[in-house]
């Protein structure tokens, strides 16, 4: 295949409906097999999970808010934030804005998205994030999310995954991985490192019109669990 073909393929694919298999079936298969390979790279055991290919990364990451809250509180599907405690996400003061913007379209609230703490590089410093979760339980509210950033918007800082997820584990907390614009590094022998650990992540935003070049917008939500 050339890279023409390629591009071309990429086109139809993105500027097709497939809302079911009925209507695409060979862009349903492609989407399947697709968001397979993504989750395999990510390293979830034979590429099992669950994902879509959504309209950019901003959508991808505030549908990993939608489903790490359905998992813990599948209740708010039908009766409304009501029937949630107060939830709080945090997220550091260099992550996209699109995470604080999930907070408030998805009813948490802008004030409840937590910032953390970076370091001279950009990097969330674990130990706030875990005095943040400590402070917030002791206040009433319920910790629910947390984002880690793999590659920020400005200034392209990697967090560290590892003492994260080990921070949510510990706290039973959803982790996302923000990896919008550095997922590309997975498919890099060399600096596929500044990601380790993203395979204990609940879930990933990953756009391959970032860093990998795919010319049209394409953005991939991967989640561990179906
Ligand atoms: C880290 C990060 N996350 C999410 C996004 C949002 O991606 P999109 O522009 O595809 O909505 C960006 C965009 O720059 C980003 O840098």
């Amino acid at each position: 295949m050339t890279y023409c073909d390629f591009l071309v393929g990429v086109f139809l694919f993105f500027s097709s409906n497939r809302f079911t298999y009925e209507i695409a079936p060979v862009f349903v298969l492609m989407e399947q097999l697709t968001l397979k390979k993504m989750r395999e790279i990510i390293g979830w055991p034979n590429g099992d999970g669950d994902g879509l290919f959504s309209p950019g990364g901003a959508i991808s990451n505030m549908y990993s808010v939608m489903v790490a809250r359905y998992k813990y509180f599948p209740e708010v599907k039908t009766k409304g934030m009501s029937a949630a405690p107060q939830l709080v996400l945090f997220t550091s003061e260099h992550s996209h804005y699109s995470i604080k913007r999930a907070g408030a379209v998805l009813g948490f609230g802008r004030e409840n998205v937590i910032l953390l703490k970076t370091d001279e590089r950009g990097r969330v410093i674990p130990a706030d994030l875990e005095a943040k979760i400590i402070d917030a339980k002791q206040k009433g509210y319920v910790p629910l999310f947390v984002n880690a950033t793999a590659g920020t918007t400005v200034y392209g800082a990697f967090d560290p995954i590892n003492d994260i997820a080990d921070i949510c584990e510990k706290y039973n907390l959803w982790l996302h991985v923000d990896g919008a614009w550095g997922g590309g590094l997975l498919m890099s022998r060399k600096h596929r490192h500044k990601l380790s650990g993203i395979d204990r992540a609940n879930s990933v935003t990953w756009n391959p019109h970032k860093m990998m070049g795919v010319p049209l917008q394409c953005s991939a939500i991967l989640v561990r669990d179906k």
